[in-house]
């Protein structure tokens, strides 16, 4: 969901406005991907190099993912189910405050039930790691590295493979996000910063499909 930031200073707000105004915009995008009938929706919603962002920001960027995922209410009343992929959070090199952890869990367990879309959202998530920790379990598997052994192994062994990858604000390059699931998957790039991708963009990706 890159360009929270460059919205922001386009206006002459601080980024904090844009990534304020980027989780609003991800409740729209959910409500309408809900009604596209689209089974799962992944966003990249902080990455595991996001910590070396300025403190201020980081701390707003985790009060807003505790704010996403108390969207309780609104994602049963949509029946979805939300998940998360990171990093484990008992690993040495997590950071995930407990008050984060604690609306990640309460959220997985309010929208376990629900059978609409899956969506799930990566929090200190590096597609990288989540291979070398794939790769490092499927070696004690009894048929060793294949690559069912890996895909047995992701952090969400159940999400499919990705039929389209977006990448707003005009970014022209794969990122390090579902490096795995996304092979062969369509491309679609778009100009919009994050805040701006609504129902138009989100329609001419799907017509990627
Ligand atoms: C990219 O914008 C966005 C992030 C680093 C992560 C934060 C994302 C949100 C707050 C929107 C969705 C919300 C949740 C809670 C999942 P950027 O800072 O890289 O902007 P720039 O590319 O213009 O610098």
């Amino acid at each position: 969901m890159d360009g929270n930031g460059r919205w922001a200073g386009k206006r002459g707000l601080p980024r904090t406005a844009g990534h304020t105004e980027g989780e609003e915009n991800l409740a729209r995008i959910v409500r309408i991907a809900v009604r596209r009938n689209i089974g799962w929706l992944t966003v990249f919603g902080f990455s595991t190099e996001n910590w070396r962002r300025p403190r201020p920001e980081v701390r707003h960027i985790l009060g807003l993912h505790e704010k996403l995922f108390g969207r309780v209410d609104e994602l049963n009343e949509l029946n979805v189910r939300i998940q998360w992929i990171g990093r484990p959070f008992d690993s040495p090199e997590a950071r995930t405050p407990r008050y984060v952890q604690r609306a990640i869990r309460k959220a997985i367990a309010s929208t376990a039930d629900n059978t609409g879309m899956v969506l799930t959202v990566a929090f200190d998530y590096g597609g990288r790691s989540e291979l070398v920790a794939a790769v490092d379990s499927a070696r004690q598997s009894p048929d060793g590295v294949t690559t069912d052994s890996i895909s047995a192994n992701l952090c969400l062994p159940e999400l499919p493979p990705v039929d389209v990858l977006v990448r707003t604000s005009g970014e022209r390059r794969v990122s390090n996000f579902l490096l795995w699931q996304s092979a062969g998957a369509a491309i679609y790039f778009t100009d919009a910063p994050w805040p701006d991708f609504d129902a138009a963009e989100l329609d001419a990706a799907l017509a990627l499909t």
